[in-house]
């Protein structure tokens, strides 16, 4: 794992320490060069909430023929350089950040303002939503894991691109500070997110083309309005989507459409009611929720998920093990999505105790 210092490659190095089929061989950080350094160090005596007993080293310490296989989690930008690198030693790859999700370099170029560093290489990059890439990301050699706000808008989204049912959708995400990481200063401070909520990234969050780009594989080409916000949570996200639909469709048909769509999948789970942050809290799930208003004239979805495990680490073992053909859900969480049951009710709606 290259930057296990971080908030997605420390829990990918857990999963991975944790994985029946996997040997974690090396954890990388860099070294500061001073009584600070991290190199040399176990995990666990830096994050013991992460019990990994594996020293970390510099990535120029590694023989990279001792390796099968990499997950690269670096901000974007940083990525590309050490992808090429591991994929010229042979290694299958597997990068958290954006520089491997877009086809086309000129979106990649344009939202996030800076030449791609290894633009020979998306025309191998598969994108990482096993549910829609699977047979593609089985033996591939590099994944560009998706984002956070994508994975949960466009597994959220999906069921109505196929059916032509979208005609125009906005996307009302919200998420918690860890989605910003750890490392890189960006994390919000307490004070000012504590007990307060705010817009972000508007009106160029970089996840917006991305959340297009698929679903302009699955059909829509349409409009696309997508607001995130920062919420005072640690982890944990979740995106409400207003679509106004092309065409009317009954509540039993939608929610058809949605059991029929993600019947066979282990980590969508589709919710008999309102899904909330905490029902997926630490899980690769994710949670929708999809319904439409009296009139019919307006579809909501609702789709929950943890950014740091599904938005992010746990996908992102979970596509190595397609990428290197192993059970897809090994190590990837204990939890697994449960059948849709209409006895089940989500905690929110739950009448309150009485005193
Ligand atoms: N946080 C999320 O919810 C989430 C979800 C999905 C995807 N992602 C993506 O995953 C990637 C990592 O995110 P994160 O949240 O884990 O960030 P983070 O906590 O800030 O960690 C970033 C890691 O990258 C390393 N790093 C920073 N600049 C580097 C450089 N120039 N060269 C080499 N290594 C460098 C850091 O190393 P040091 O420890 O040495 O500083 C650290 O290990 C990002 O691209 C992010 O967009 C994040």
């Amino acid at each position: 794992v290259a930057g296990a210092l971080g908030a997605v490659g420390s829990l990918v190095a857990e999963l991975l320490w944790k994985h029946p089929g996997v040997e974690l061989a090396a954890i990388t950080a860099r070294d500061t060069g001073d009584g600070d350094s991290p190199i040399g160090k176990f995990l666990y005596e830096i994050y013991p909430e992460h019990r990994v007993p594996v020293r970390l080293q510099t990535l120029e310490a590694l023989d990279l023929s001792e390796f099968k296989a990499a997950v690269v989690a670096y901000p974007t930008g940083a990525a590309a350089s050490l992808a090429r690198k591991l994929r010229h030693a042979g290694l299958t790859v597997v990068d958290s950040c954006g520089d491997f999700r877009f086809a086309d370099v000129e979106t990649y170029e344009d939202w996030y303002g800076q030449p791609h560093e290894a633009p020979e290489l998306l025309e191998e990059a598969v994108y990482g939503l096993p549910e829609f890439n699977r047979d593609a990301l089985k033996g591939a050699g590099l994944i560009g894991n998706p984002g956070c706000y994508p994975t949960a808008s466009v597994l959220a989204l999906a069921p109505l691109a196929r059916e032509g049912l979208i005609a125009d959708v906005v996307i009302d995400a919200k998420s918690g500070v860890s989605g910003a990481g750890k490392r890189g200063g960006a994390a919000p401070p307490f004070i000012g997110t504590d007990e307060n909520m705010r817009p972000y990234g508007v009106p160029r969050h970089r996840h917006e083309p991305e959340i297009a780009d698929q679903l302009s594989s699955l059909g829509y080409q349409g409009l696309l309005s997508f607001v995130p916000h920062l919420i005072p949570l640690d982890q944990g996200e979740l995106v409400s989507c207003y679509v106004r639909p092309v065409r009317e469709i009954g509540e039993a048909d939608l929610h058809a459409l949605y059991e029929e769509a993600y019947a066979e999948e282990s980590f969508v789970e589709l919710a008999p009611g309102l899904p909330t942050v905490r029902d997926v809290q630490r899980t690769n799930i994710c949670r929708i929720y999809p319904m439409r208003d009296p009139a019919g004239t307006r579809i909501s979805v609702f789709a929950t998920i943890d950014n740091l495990w599904k938005g992010g680490a746990s996908q992102a073992v979970q596509n190595l093990n397609l990428a290197l053909r192993l059970p897809e859900g090994e190590g990837v969480s204990d939890s697994v999505a449960m059948p849709v049951s209409s006895d089940r009710i989500s905690p929110l709606d739950r009448p309150p105790v009485s005193a």
